[in-house]
């Protein structure tokens, strides 16, 4: 998986040091140092490509990285003003012009959602982009579906009882204190044609899904999801992360044909992306629960 050119390296180690695994390491061999690659511990490898994105002489090769497409790492131009700036002036965008996003635009966000990290350095996230109107009108319809009939099933003690057993307590308890109160008015302007308050009219729809074997799948994807945020935010476009999709994507038979969802993956995290209608004026203020140092 990780190749040494021995003509150029230069034994300083950095690449074994920044190893999560020491997988390089320099040894001693006829009074030289020498960098290897340990027997014991390769199979360990997760391929992240520190190694080969540190060495100072280019001379590790990782399996699956073109060394070809390596870029040199820059400046950043980029201030923590700036920086904050844009992250305060961000809010979640619910409602969209009806004005089309180019390609080449959602492109740049899915760069952004790639270079997320990753728990397990797995490269599994994938994404579903979906900006055909038709379809976010079907898809729309079918989770609507999803939530008349869960509505109607937490009325009923005993499809109740199943709700809770497969969903569990405490996300029977969100649903009921904290989905379902708004969800029944949700449904009854659909059906009114009044608003549609889960896709809420956006011209694309992002969904990030991950192999239900993925032990930090979840995880993974609301990261990707947020990188995704932020450079939308620079394009000037809105987002808003939505919890209300996912579920449908995963147990509505007829929406993971839609979505073409093979079998062994869920989806986890949800875009609505698209030109906000209004603007926000001011920033408000905002702290999380606590802070603390020890
Ligand atoms: C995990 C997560 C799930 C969310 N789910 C929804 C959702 O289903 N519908 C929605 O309108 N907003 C959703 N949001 C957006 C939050 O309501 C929003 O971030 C919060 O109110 C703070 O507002 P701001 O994003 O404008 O700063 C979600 C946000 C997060 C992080």
């Amino acid at each position: 998986m990780i190749k040494i050119d021995h003509e150029k390296c230069n034994s300083c180690g950095i690449c074994g040091h920044v190893c999560p695994r020491h997988i390089t390491e320099v040894v001693e061999r006829n009074n030289e140092k020498v960098t290897v690659i340990s027997t014991d511990r390769i199979d360990l490898c997760m391929g992240c490509g520190h190694c080969a994105a540190v060495c100072p002489d280019g001379a590790i090769q990782v399996e699956g990285l073109d060394s070809k497409e390596f870029k040199p790492v820059g400046e950043l131009e980029i201030t923590e003003n700036q920086l904050l700036t844009m992250m305060e002036q961000r809010r979640s965008i619910r409602r969209y012009k009806n004005k089309p996003v180019p390609r080449e635009l959602l492109n740049r966000i899915i760069d952004a959602a790639h270079r997320a990290p990753t728990g397990t350095s797995s490269r599994s996230t994938g994404i579903i982009v979906i900006d055909n109107p038709e379809i976010l009108k079907n898809l729309s319809d079918l989770i609507y579906k999803l939530y008349e009939s869960l509505e109607k099933a937490l009325g009923n003690p005993i499809a109740r009882f199943i709700v809770k057993k497969r969903a569990g307590k405490k996300k029977l308890g969100t649903l009921e204190r904290f989905v379902m109160p708004g969800m029944r008015w949700y449904i009854r302007w659909y059906r009114e044609n009044r608003s549609n308050e889960i896709l809420r009219d956006c011209p694309v729809l992002m969904l990030f899904h991950s192999p239900v074997a993925e032990p930090m799948g979840e995880t993974n994807c609301a990261i990707s999801a947020f990188h995704g945020i932020f450079m939308a935010e620079i394009l000037k476009m809105g987002t808003c992360f939505n919890d209300l999709i996912p579920p449908a994507c995963n147990r509505v038979p007829e929406i993971r044909k839609l979505l073409d969802l093979p079998e062994d993956r869920e989806v986890y995290s949800s875009l609505t992306i698209g030109y906000p209608k209004y603007k926000f004026k001011q920033v408000i203020p905002r702290k999380l629960a606590e802070v603390r140092y020890l």
